[in-house]
This record gives structure tokens, sequence and C-alpha cells, in this order.
């Protein structure tokens, strides 16, 4: 029997993190420069239904029967196992390795169940839906993430720059052109599931005032989707400062992140903000081609531990 492979990509928050969580638009994109990748192979001379979980990555080589049931690599197999009705598998290995940064605002977590959950599914002989992937991955998430709103499941299930909102159905973008990000990165890991509790209780403590700022945000990001749209990247650069400037209200910011921020606009980026949950991981920053390697060096000098430069493409 053959092994079946699946890989997924990263993904990067454009705009609208946070805010996202409470009901208002976001726009993310796929990063297909790192990726997580599962390969499952059938282990004829195992028990039946003993299925071997490995992910050198983390150090995890373990029967799937030894993991708590709210690991989230048991429930992406169990929830597949539901989703096709099957409760004793033909014996297996899974092993899922990843080139995508953990606790940094890239998806990690969301790649490693949609590459998982597409790659067991093949195996056991459905392919399931995107819509159906989405959803597993979805149930994931909530163990790794809390509350998520969704968007790193739909982002990289669908593998195109999405328009999201929490319960709608997705929107692709059409983007008139492409453009070019540098993604930096603090090398701080920073919990998602830790600074949206964060920004929870002081959204609690302060309702009126932090539903105030994820309006700004909301409003802030119809403009930027506009302007991906039609093509105007001095607009959307501008967006992105203005939403940066927002997240640092929300207080998910750091030291770390506004050095990269910075040092990136002083190097000629048209934009720049945190990406993802905050407090450390990932920031980004709008570049044109010609700017983008001026860029990637100026983060590097300033502390960046690794950056990625991508463009996102129609
Ligand atoms: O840290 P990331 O990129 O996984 O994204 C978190 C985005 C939040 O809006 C902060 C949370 C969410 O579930 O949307």
């Amino acid at each position: 029997m053959p092994a079946f492979t699946a890989t997924a990509p990263g993904k990067i928050i454009l705009l609208g993190e946070h805010a996202v969580v409470y009901g208002r638009p976001a726009i993310a994109a796929p990063v297909n420069q790192v990726r997580a990748r599962a390969v499952i192979s059938a282990a004829p001379r195992r028990p039946s239904g003993e299925v071997l979980i490995q992910a050198p990555d983390i150090g995890l080589e373990s029967r799937l029967a030894d993991l708590p049931g709210d690991h989230p690599l048991a429930c992406a197999v169990n929830g597949v196992f539901a989703e096709l009705g099957i409760s004793r598998p033909l014996a297996c290995t899974i092993r899922i390795t990843s080139t995508i940064p953990v606790a940094s605002g890239m998806g990690s977590g969301a790649a490693v169940s949609v590459a998982f959950i597409r790659a067991l599914s093949a195996f056991l002989g459905q392919v399931l839906s995107d819509e159906r992937v989405s959803t597993l991955a979805f149930e994931v998430e909530k163990i790794h993430h809390g509350t998520p709103s969704g968007i790193d499941n739909t982002v990289i299930t669908y593998n195109l720059p999405v328009y999201f909102v929490r319960g709608k159905a997705i929107q692709t973008l059409r983007l008139s052109k492409p453009f070019t990000l540098v993604i930096g990165d603090t090398g701080v890991a920073s919990s998602t599931a830790i600074a949206v509790g964060e920004v929870r209780r002081r959204w609690q403590a302060s309702t009126a005032q932090y539903e105030a700022i994820f309006d700004q945000v909301g409003r802030t990001v119809d403009f930027a989707r506009n302007a991906i749209e039609v093509g105007w990247l001095d607009e959307l650069g501008l967006r992105m400062d203005e939403n940066h400037n927002l997240l640092r209200l929300m207080g998910v910011s750091s030291p770390e992140l506004e050095q990269l921020v910075q040092a990136a606009r002083a190097a000629g980026a048209l934009g720049a903000k945190l990406s993802g949950g905050g407090r450390g991981g990932n920031m980004i920053a709008l570049a044109t081609e010609a700017s983008a390697p001026a860029i990637a060096q100026a983060l590097s000098s300033s502390g960046a531990v690794r950056t990625i430069t991508t463009t996102i493409q129609p």
C-alpha cells in the first residue's frame, strides 16, 4: 500500500487579528514557502487498529491510544474517524513534519491539522471536501487557542487570500496585482491563547472602549480590502500602519515587535505591523520587489531571527 502524503501552507494575518474574534473582518493569506507535511503508511505487521504518531519536530512518538483525548493530534484523528464512521482503521504510522515556525503567528497548528486530516482521510479511502477539512481543523484549533475565530483553518485549507468574518461564508480576495511582504520573526515565542485571553479580560473590563477599537479595526480592514482589490499599495501600507496602532492600543505589541516595525518603515516599507496574536511572534512589512531585500536586511540587523519574503498572488 503506498504512503499517503498531504501538505498545507503557513499563513499570515494581513489585518484584523484579535478584532476578528469579536466578529469584525480580517484578511489573511497563505505563505507557501513554509509547509506542514503528513505522511501516512500502512503498518500491516502491527496489531489491527494501532495508530502510531511520529512528530519528530516536537519530539513526539506515541500510539494514538496513549495520547490524552484532548491532545490536538488525537482530536484530529478521532475527528476524521468520527466523520468517516470508522472505529478500527488499518494499523498505520502517521509522520508529521513542518517547516512552519511554531508559536509565531504563522498558523503551524492549523497547517499540521489540515495536512494530517487530508492525508488520513485519503488513507482511509475518502477525500473530504475543503469545507469538511476546515471544520475538522477548527475543532482542533479550539484545543490550541480556546476561542479561535476560524481564520487560520480557513486560509490554510483554501490556500488563497481570504476576507474572513467569523461564522460567515468565506470570501476569497480578487487581487488586481501581486504584492510582496517581508515577514520578520522576533524569535519571541508567544502563545496565541494567552494573547487572546488577555484581550478578552481587557474587553470584559472596558467593553465600550474595546468595542470601539474593534469597530475601527473593522473599518481599516474594509479600506485595506478595497486597496488590495484595486492594487493601491500605498493605501494598503497606510492601513497596515493604522491597524498596528490599534493593536498597540489593545496591548498586544512588544518592544521586539516595535523595533522591527520601526526598522521596516525606516528601510522603506509602505506599511508594517505585528501579525497574529502578538506579544512576540511575527511582524509583516509591505514591500516592493525592489525594496524587499533592504527591508529584510534591516529586520535582521534589528534582531529578527528569521525573515521570509513572500509574494501574495492574485
Ligand atoms: O497567532 P495566529 O496567527 O495564530 O493568529 C491569531 C489570530 C487571532 O485573531 C489573535 C486569534 C484568532 O483566533 O483569530
